[in-house]
């Protein structure tokens, strides 16, 4: 016998079409919008919020598009419900740059040519920026075994495992003519 919705108690908790108000520190600025609480965070933050940088693709984990930094750890926006990340801090591609300064990983993926369509690039970056700060120095293969969580249909990886090697090594300098400046 059909059961009906009336009587299930989870369904009279959350109605079809209750929306919930969902704050985030999205890029530095904090941000209040509503959605089901069904809603994944990648939606809310392209629909609800407007920040269309970050991609979906595959909508169950996979393809890594929808890659976002939550409370500075990357991970997958297509994964998390936007209630659970409310009043977290949430980085998307969009608070990479500083003003019209790109940071040097973004710069990096455009002297090398990491991106073609670029509908990866926004998960990738987030991803990378994570990444970088965790591993300075990291090998070939821990950059590739790193975008093992990434499909790119365009670039074959290498230039982006460049780009991800050049910016690793750059900081490397940079903190090592610090120490030198600062002895
Ligand atoms: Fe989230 Fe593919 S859209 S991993
Ligand atoms: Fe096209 Fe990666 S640049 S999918």
């Amino acid at each position: 016998m059909k059961k009906s919705r009336g009587g299930d108690p989870l369904v009279a908790a959350h109605p079809l079409g209750e929306r919930r108000p969902v704050t985030l520190h999205l890029n530095g600025t904090i941000r209040t919008g509503d959605c089901e609480p069904r809603d994944l965070l990648s939606d809310f933050i392209r629909h609800e919020l407007g920040a269309t940088g970050t991609h979906v693709g595959c909508e169950h984990g996979v393809c890594g598009a929808c890659t976002v930094q939550v409370d500075g750890v990357a991970g997958r926006a297509c994964l998390m419900l936007a209630v659970q990340a409310d009043g977290r801090r949430i980085d998307t591609v969009e608070g990479l740059a500083q003003g019209n300064a790109l940071s040097d990983l973004q710069e990096a993926f455009r002297r090398h040519h990491a991106l073609q369509c670029g509908f990866c690039t926004a998960g990738i970056l987030m991803s990378c920026a994570d990444y970088l700060l965790r591993v300075p120095n990291p090998s070939e293969g821990d950059v590739r075994e790193m975008l093992s969580g990434h499909i790119c249909r365009c670039t074959g990886y290498t230039p982006i495992v460049q780009a991800v090697l050049d910016v690793a090594s750059k900081r490397r300098e940079q903190s090592h003519e610090l120490e030198v400046d600062n002895a």
